[in-house]
């Protein structure tokens, strides 16, 4: 188990769309509901602190359909065995009984020293999850703040580590519709060098009958 003192500084910042593009701001469209003494939020800017004791979360004033999320992260380095530090966007739901929720995770499993972490992702739609992909970090997550973007439009979801040295890898809201031949190949290098598990590629776990979109061309 680690002894984390601060294990994760995160600064976002938040685009979000309603019927039409807005920039939603943190101030005037967010509110910190659970960790809030782990929470700041300043103008268009929020810090979420993990330490020891407690994680953060903020809600939307209101509900959002598409837009993009960044986040820079910084993780507990050496003995993270047992933390797992955990981004992610949920609408909300009712109860368990009554689930609708969509979902995006974007998730670090902490290791024992000199070991690596495994970045780990689920998409939920409707309240059913079972979209698990896991990755090796190709980059040291510990050594400095990363930006992890989350975009979501009508066409796709993506989830990215966008480093400061390959702008290209990140995507913006002018790209709604399609990913670029070179982002293609960025992710497919990924997936092939770094992709440990694949929900798509388990059919013991799915029993022979696995979810539809696996079937589907990725882009
Ligand atoms: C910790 O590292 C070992 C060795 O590389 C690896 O097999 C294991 O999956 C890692 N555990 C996590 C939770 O990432
Ligand atoms: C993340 O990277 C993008 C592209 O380089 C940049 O525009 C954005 O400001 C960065 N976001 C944060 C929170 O650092």
């Amino acid at each position: 188990m680690a002894i984390a003192q601060v294990v994760l500084f995160a600064l976002i910042s938040l685009v979000v769309m309603e019927k039409n593009l807005v920039l939603a701001t943190f101030d005037t469209d967010m509110v910190c509901v659970w960790g809030k003494d782990n929470c700041q939020i300043n103008g268009d800017r929020l810090a979420l602190t993990l330490n020891e004791w407690s994680g953060a979360s903020v809600k939307g004033t209101k509900e959002f359909l598409f837009g993009y999320v960044q986040m820079r992260i910084k993780l507990v380095p050496d003995d993270s065995a047992a933390v797992v530090t955990t981004y992610y966007i949920s609408s909300p739901w009712e109860s368990k009984e009554n689930d609708w929720h969509d979902e995006i995770d974007f998730e670090f499993l902490g290791n024992v020293t000199g070991k690596p972490y495994t970045i780990h992702t689920n998409i939920f739609i409707n309240g059913v999850g079972n979209r698990e992909e896991q990755f090796r970090p190709w980059f040291d997550p510990t050594s400095d703040y990363h930006n992890y973007t989350i975009f979501w439009s009508p066409y796709m979801v993506i989830i990215q580590d966008c480093s400061a040295e390959t702008p290209e890898n990140c995507y913006t809201a002018s790209q709604l519709r399609q990913v670029t031949q070179s982002q293609i190949e960025s992710i497919n290098e990924k997936r092939s060098n770094y992709m440990i598990y694949d929900y798509c590629t388990d059919t013991k776990r799915f029993k022979g009958a696995l979810p539809t979109e696996c079937y589907l061309p990725p882009y």
